[in-house]
Parts: structure tokens; C-alpha cells; sequence
């Protein structure tokens, strides 16, 4: 019989991550986001469980215990692999909640497999609930586990939050499956959402859907039961960040890479995974547009992009590093030297030193995808200007702008705005920058991973 659970967190992923070096195999903490804003909180409660998958097809391992939590991982085969996370999440889902940038592609194979890989996280919760248990569901993976979970044992507690964005009304209705998500994500009593379009987006979407569905403010009722539908931003751990960016070994690396950079004036940096709601190859053909026109040089100024391999097996990805290392081809064959290339280009990921450090070296951030529920780099490159230095380039189109008022904000299917953006970011002066550095700092540091949480979880428990 396993142990029963008071508060349970299902996610696609499980917080840790598997690695095998020469001391064998074994189980760390995954960085990101998630983790380290739920990590607190479940730490500070007994008994706290985490269901999701490894991230390995094939047998799941048995249920463990990481950091204070217990975790109880998902199978999933190759074949649910290919059908529930590259297919149904990251080939449907995925494009559709971001715009349509990348045509999302509808097939029942996929969606069978969505409702059988759901059901299996919500029996996996179910095998551990107590009967009362908080039941918090993240993501547009598992839309439909919150109301499988009402279902079957009616008096839990269930959230459920959407990291991405909820699309506008009609590209939502596209969807074949549009009415089971809706019902699946109101079987929740909370459901967060990035930003309050969003969450009105959601709401009034319902009406359309469900027979004899009512909304009163942020509170959608259907059959007598209410859902709370409102804004509940997401933030990072400030403390890990501004405090890594004040270590003495960070300047030391900071000045390292000037170094080795031969002291450019300008760095700007690009951190994203290679996605292509990120905008990545727009923003360098800005920046080599720029120096085509000479309102930059190369001899002074270097752009720095990280760009994280992601979902390699899914439609689309790799499409956009082709077209993403084009350009960089193109920039640093026109304006590279043999010793210094106009732009660093990074296919990797990168630990959290070594971004602190590039986020201390940034003198321009450059965040401008296309569209993106959150974006945490933004929050993150702010939380590391303890000096009140830098500019942060901020999409319109990216859930962080809402907060981060301050940003230079551009649209980036605007290629000249784009442009406009950047030089007037590297041109800044200084009193300028701090003004609106220091005004998103305080911004950032207000409303932290840990205060998402904590709030979130009050909120569904006062219920
Ligand atoms: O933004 C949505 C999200 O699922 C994040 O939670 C996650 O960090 C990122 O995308 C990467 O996703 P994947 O699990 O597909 O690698």
C-alpha cells in the first residue's frame, strides 16, 4: 500500500533529472523554474509528493525520495512519447497556444494518446491522495487530469496552472478537442493564468463550449460548482539570483569574459531555448541590419546567444536552428574578424554560474520572442542588476511585460521597430537606465517564485 499524500504537485516533468558520470548514476535537481519556486513550499510540508515523468521512455523507476519530497515517476513508452509530448503537447498544443506561429497539426492518433497519458498521471495522483488532499496541475500537458481527478474523488483540492499562454478566442476554437480541455481544466476550483488577457480569454471561451455555464468576475460556475479563473504571474527566486550576482567570483568571470571578448563597449545577450516562439533569428537580423547600416559597429559591439537544444524530434525545431545559425553565419561572415566574431553563438544549455555571469556581462538583454506566457529570463537578467546597469529589450508579446513596465518594449514582427529598440537601448544613458532598472528590480523582487506559491496554494486552500 503506498503512502498517502496531503499535498501533491503533477507536472510533466519530474524536479529532478538523471545523470550518470564516473560516480555511477543518480537523481539532481532539474534547474528551472518550477522547481525551485515549489521547492520551498513543499519542503516546509510534511509529506509533500510530486508525480511526473523522468524523462526517459520506457519502465519508470520506483517512487523515491529527493530533497524531502517524494516522488512517484509515470511511464511513458516510446510510442506515448511520440504521441502525447512531441505529438498532441508540443505539435498541437504548443503552436496553437502561441499564436499559430508554427501550424499546429490535429490528429486523433495524438489526442488518444493525450487522454491515455492524462489518465495514467491522474491514476498515479489518485493512488496516493488522501480524499482531501491540494492537488496543484501544471501545465498544457495534462489539461485534462484535473477533471479526471473531480471525478473520481470530489472532495480534493485541485489547481491547476498554465505556464503558456491561453490563446485569443477563435484560434482556440480551432482546437477538435476544444470542449473535453475546457471541462478537463474545470474540474480545478483555481485556475492561474500568466496574465489577465489570458485569464479572460479563458473565461469567456466557456460560454461558447459549455451549456449552462455562467461567469460572474473571475469565477466561471457550471453545474453549481464555481472555478476561480484569474492572473497569477509567475516569479523566480530573487534571493538565488541577486545574491549569485554579488559574489566576488562572479565579477572575476564577468571580467574573464570582457577579456576574452577584447573588451567590447556593447554586449548584448540573447538566452533562450531554440524555440521558435522565441523570435531568435528575427532579432539577429535586427542586429545584422544594424551594423549593415553602421548605426553599430562590430569592432565595439558583440551579441552573445545562448540558445538552449529543445524538443529536437518535434516538427519545427529543427527547422529554426537551421535558419537561426544561417544567420549567424552571415552576420559573422560579413563582420567577424578571425579573433572576434560579431556574434557568440551557443548551442547549449548553460549552468547557472556561467548565465549569472553573462547576465552580469549584458549591457543590452535582448527577450523579444513572439509570443510567450512568462519568460523568465526577463525577470531573471533584472534580479541581477544590483547596480541599477543594463537595459532589458522586452517583446510585447511576452507575459513579463504586463509587470515589467520599464523595459524598452517592441513588437517583433516589426523589424525596424526592432532595430529602433536596440540602438536606443545601447545608446541609453546611464541616468535613464537606472530609473527604469532600479523601478523593475523592486518589481521582480516583490512578487518572487515563493510568493507565487505560497499565494497560490492559500488561495486554493482557503476555498
Ligand atoms: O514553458 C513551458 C515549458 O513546459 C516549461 O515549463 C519548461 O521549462 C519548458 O517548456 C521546456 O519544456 P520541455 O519539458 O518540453 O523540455
Amino acid at each position: 500500500m503506498p503512502d498517502l499524500h496531503q499535498l501533491i504537485v503533477v507536472a510533466n516533468r519530474l524536479p529532478v533529472r538523471n545523470v550518470s558520470d564516473r560516480d555511477g548514476q543518480r537523481w539532481v535537481s532539474s534547474p528551472g523554474g518550477l522547481v525551485s519556486a515549489l521547492a520551498p513550499v513543499m519542503t516546509s510540508r510534511p509529506n509533500a509528493s510530486w508525480v511526473g515523468w523522468s524523462g526517459a521512455a520506457g519502465r519508470a523507476p520506483d517512487p523515491f525520495v529527493h530533497d524531502d519530497i517524494s516522488l512517484y515517476p509515470v511511464e511513458l513508452s516510446r510510442a506515448d512519447v511520440q504521441l502525447h509530448y512531441e505529438g498532441f503537447s508540443n505539435g498541437t498544443l504548443w503552436p496553437l497556444y502561441h499564436d499559430a506561429i508554427a501550424e499546429p497539426e490535429y490528429h486523433r492518433t495524438w489526442w488518444d494518446a493525450y487522454v491515455k497519458v492524462n489518465r495514467r498521471f491522474a491514476d498515479a495522483v489518485l493512488e496516493i491522495a488522501e480524499p482531501d488532499a491540494t492537488v496543484w496541475v501544471h501545465d498544457y500537458q495534462l489539461q485534462l487530469v484535473p477533471g479526471m481527478l473531480r471525478e473520481a474523488l470530489p472532495d480534493l483540492r485541485i489547481g491547476f496552472f498554465l505556464h503558456t499562454p491561453w490563446p485569443a478566442r477563435e484560434l482556440f476554437l480551432r482546437l477538435p478537442w476544444r470542449e473535453q480541455i475546457v471541462r478537463g481544466l474545470l474540474g480545478s476550483s483555481l485556475i492561474g493564468f500568466q496574465t489577465e488577457v489570458m485569464a479572460h480569454n479563458f473565461r469567456h471561451v466557456v460560454p461558447r463550449l459549455v451549456d449552462g455555464s455562467e461567469i460572474t468576475d473571475d469565477i466561471v460556475t457550471v453545474a453549481g460548482r464555481p472555478t476561480v479563473c484569474k492572473r497569477h504571474p509567475i516569479g523566480i527566486d530573487v534571493e538565488r539570483f541577486s545574491a549569485a550576482a554579488t559574489e566576488p567570483a562572479t565579477s572575476t568571470a564577468v571580467e574573464a569574459l570582457r577579456g576574452k571578448l577584447h573588451q567590447p563597449r556593447t554586449v548584448l545577450l540573447g538566452v533562450d531555448r531554440l524555440d521558435y516562439t522565441k523570435g531568435i533569428a528575427q532579432r539577429l537580423r535586427a542586429y545584422g541590419e544594424l551594423l549593415d547600416e553602421d548605426r553599430l559597429s562590430a569592432e565595439d559591439t558583440v551579441l552573445i546567444q545562448i540558445a538552449e537544444p529543445s524538443r529536437t524530434n518535434v516538427n519545427g525545431y529543427a527547422d529554426i536552428r537551421s535558419e537561426v545559425e544561417q544567420v549567424v553565419g552571415e552576420i559573422n561572415g560579413n563582420y567577424g574578424t578571425m579573433i572576434r566574431p560579431a556574434v557568440h553563438y551557443l548551442h547549449r544549455s548553460h549552468d547557472f554560474d556561467e548565465l549569472i555571469a553573462l547576465y552580469r556581462l549584458a549591457d543590452v538583454m535582448l527577450v523579444t520572442p513572439f509570443r510567450d506566457g512568462m519568460n523568465l529570463v526577463a525577470k531573471e537578467y533584472v534580479a541581477t542588476r544590483f547596480d541599477d546597469t543594463g537595459v532589458l529589450v522586452l517583446s510585447e508579446f511576452a507575459g513579463a511585460v504586463h509587470e515589467l513596465e520599464q523595459s524598452v518594449q517592441v513588437n517583433p514582427y516589426d523589424t525596424d521597430g526592432l532595430k529602433e529598440a536596440i540602438e536606443h537601448a545601447v545608446l541609453m544613458r546611464p541616468d535613464e537606465q537606472s530609473a527604469r532598472m532600479s523601478a523593475m528590480r523592486q518589481t521582480v523582487a516583490a512578487s518572487t517564485a515563493h510568493t507565487w506559491a505560497s499565494s497560490f496554494l492559500a488561495e486554493l486552500e482557503a476555498e
